[in-house]
């Protein structure tokens, strides 16, 4: 039995729905399960390809375990092989790409036994928080919560089409060290500042409205605690709406920066990377878009 996925990349928070909005991206990890007479083989190639385990700590192959034991199934003898897009640590998604990726392709050997809203469930019990993993199995734009231990959503398909930017500098960040860095405690102000603009940039997205985005990805809550591990974070910021970029945020819990436009990417690109270069940080940037599919089954031998 064989099947092979392709799991999307994620950018978290889109500035003030810190752990409550994800956009899937068209940036993608490949994968492939194919059930073996007994042991764990697994090859990765790309991103990670030095980095990965490739033994039972493999998030993937931790991905496909948990499902067979939660089914009260033996965990069968597999070949993994992974061909990823998505770079590590840079607030892109890949730990959500792998869990959800193990996941479902566990689902799928098994005969789909659960559905995506027990997918998700339990992508978000392993993850901890549900915005990456909800995009990178629905696509789109998701806007999700904890509520008694479901993930409650609602999976927009944004009404026009947006170049993405994101600006990718070249030293990784875990969530870890991200997330410890945030205050207990936050200013009234502050809550009342980000959820006003959380409902502004799900309006953005599902009217198309996207001149509202300038002020719909503005945050109080995460980013200028996260700026302090990031030289040059807000110059970038800067940069990219000089460039004509319609917003711009930091990408999960970074390092990356994502920004949005319907004008020139390549020079919204470039200007965020002079910035980053500005405060002695090299980096690479990516033009992509949304990717609305979520995780796509390619094949599948059963
Ligand atoms: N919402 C998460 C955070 C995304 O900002 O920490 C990163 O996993």
């Amino acid at each position: 039995m064989k099947v092979q996925l392709k799991i999307p990349a994620t950018t978290a928070n889109l500035g003030p729905g810190f752990d409550t909005l994800g956009l899937a991206l068209n940036i993608a990890n490949y994968l492939e399960v194919e059930t073996i007479a007994d042991g764990l083989e697994i090859s990765v190639f790309g991103q990670g390809e030095q980095e990965l385990s490739q033994d039972h700590n493999n998030l993937v192959y931790q991905g496909i375990e948990y499902v067979f034991r939660k089914l009260k199934k033996d965990v069968p003898g597999l070949k993994i092989t992974q061909r990823n897009e998505i770079p590590l640590s840079r607030g892109l998604g890949s730990s959500a790409a792998a869990i959800v990726g193990g996941l479902v392709a566990a689902n799928e050997l098994l005969g789909r036994p659960l559905t995506i809203n027990q997918l998700l469930d339990t992508a978000c019990q392993i993850e901890g928080h549900p915005d990456n993993v909800a995009p990178a199995l629905l696509g789109g734009l998701v806007v999700s919560c904890l509520d008694n231990n479901q993930v409650k959503y609602c999976n927009i398909k944004p009404a026009k089409p947006l170049d993405v930017v994101v600006v990718i500098p070249d030293f990784k960040l875990s969530t870890q060290a991200t997330r410890a860095i945030l205050p207990e405690k936050v200013d009234f102000s502050a809550a009342t500042y980000n959820a006003s603009r959380v409902g502004l940039l799900v309006g953005s997205f599902y009217t198309g409205d996207y001149s509202l985005l300038k002020a719909a990805c503005k945050d109080r809550l995460h980013q200028n605690y996260r700026a302090k591990l990031i030289p040059g974070f807000n110059a970038v910021l800067d940069a990219a709406i000089e460039a004509n970029g319609l917003a711009a945020a930091l990408s999960g819990a970074g390092p990356s920066v994502v920004a949005f436009t319907t004008d020139d990417p390549e020079k919204l690109g470039r200007a965020m990377q002079q910035a980053f270069a500005e405060h002695q940080i090299n980096s690479d940037f990516v033009i992509t878009n949304i990717n609305n599919q979520g995780i796509e089954v390619l094949d599948s031998t059963i």
